[in-house]
């Protein structure tokens, strides 16, 4: 059973999309099967991975309108293990054409049920808004997980947040927890970064997790190729801070798993054509290539 996490923060420009494409990228390269649900009409999920622009393609607003269905939505990446439930514009819609709808919170929850088996983690990427799109995704999620920057007024936005999930567990979902919070572009040198994550650690305790996200030009450039930044430049600190990220997240959940671990490099491994996909491959290639998963057949 898929865990399913919406990386959420109402604030605009936090890193959510850069988190959302990066954790669901990590997960995936350590052979989990992952799927990354874009849940923001600007889509930048969708082009960050690759995906042009489409509105006759299946999709979140599809899904949510009830057009079709979310396995029929599900486009392959260039990583095995992760596909992406893609948005288009369009998807905008649906603040205003389901208010009056019945379940309206419940549409992206009941799609994703079929899903959830098929999945080892579900990554939602929410809009900087608490409108019905986020509304959606913290209902239909098991845990929260909330990027921040180390700003002085960073506690500020996030009250409403905390409130707005208070709420959800009271009336729609008892369930849902806080994965954690994240600090994102993130300079430890900074006095003012030492001080906003000592209080966040007061606020949230254990829940900070203690893998932070530098600040790293390749984590800006990756989506303009259309990759995630373990594909564009797997060395760069910035892919490392995520697969950091999903290794604490999967040390949680999933106790002794190893997938990350390395492996006496064979020369079978280092086969002729495998760089056609991967840019400066050879630890990626190692982490693939240790436990090779089954490969999912999702349409059949
Ligand atoms: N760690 C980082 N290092 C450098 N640049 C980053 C980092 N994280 C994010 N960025 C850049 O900052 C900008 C905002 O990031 P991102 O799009 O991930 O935020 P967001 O919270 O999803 O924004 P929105 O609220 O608009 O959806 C993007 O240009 C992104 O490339
Ligand atoms: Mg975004």
């Amino acid at each position: 059973m898929a865990r399913i996490i919406a990386v959420a923060n109402q604030k605009g420009g936090v890193g959510k999309t850069t988190t959302a494409i990066n954790l669901a990228a990590s997960f995936a390269a350590a052979n989990l099967n992952t799927l990354l649900v874009d849940c923001d009409p600007q889509s930048n999920s969708t082009s960050g991975l690759g995906l042009a622009k489409d509105a006759e393609r299946n999709s979140t607003y599809k899904v949510l309108i009830g057009e079709c269905d979310a396995i029929s939505a599900l486009q392959p990446t260039a990583l095995d293990h992760l596909f992406i439930l893609p948005a288009h514009k369009n998807l905008i819609g649906v603040n205003f054409e389901l208010v009056d709808a019945e379940n309206r919170e419940f549409r992206l929850r009941n799609a994703l049920v079929p899903l959830r088996e098929r999945f080892n983690f579900i990554v939602i990427d929410c809009p900087p808004a608490l409108d019905l799109l986020t509304l959606n995704s913290l209902v239909g999620a098991d845990a929260v997980l909330i990027p921040m920057q180390a700003e002085y007024f960073a506690l500020e936005g996030i009250s409403e947040l905390l409130d707005t999930i208070e709420r959800i567990r009271t009336a729609l979902n008892p369930s849902l927890e806080i994965e954690g919070v994240v600090l994102t572009m993130f300079d430890e040198r900074t006095n003012l970064a030492q001080q906003v994550t000592a209080e966040l650690k007061r606020f949230f305790g254990e829940k900070v997790f203690a893998t932070t996200i530098p600040r790293n030009v390749r984590l800006a450039e990756a989506p303009s190729h259309g990759k995630p930044v373990i594909l564009y430049d797997d060395r760069s600190r910035g892919a490392e801070s995520y697969v950091n990220l999903a290794k604490e997240i999967i040390a949680k959940h999933m106790p002794g798993f190893d997938a990350f671990a390395e492996p006496v490099q064979t020369s079978e491994q280092v086969a002729e054509g495998e760089e056609k996909q991967v840019v400066n491959a050879p630890r990626w290639r190692r982490w693939r290539d240790r436990n090779k998963l089954i490969t999912m057949d999702l349409k059949g």
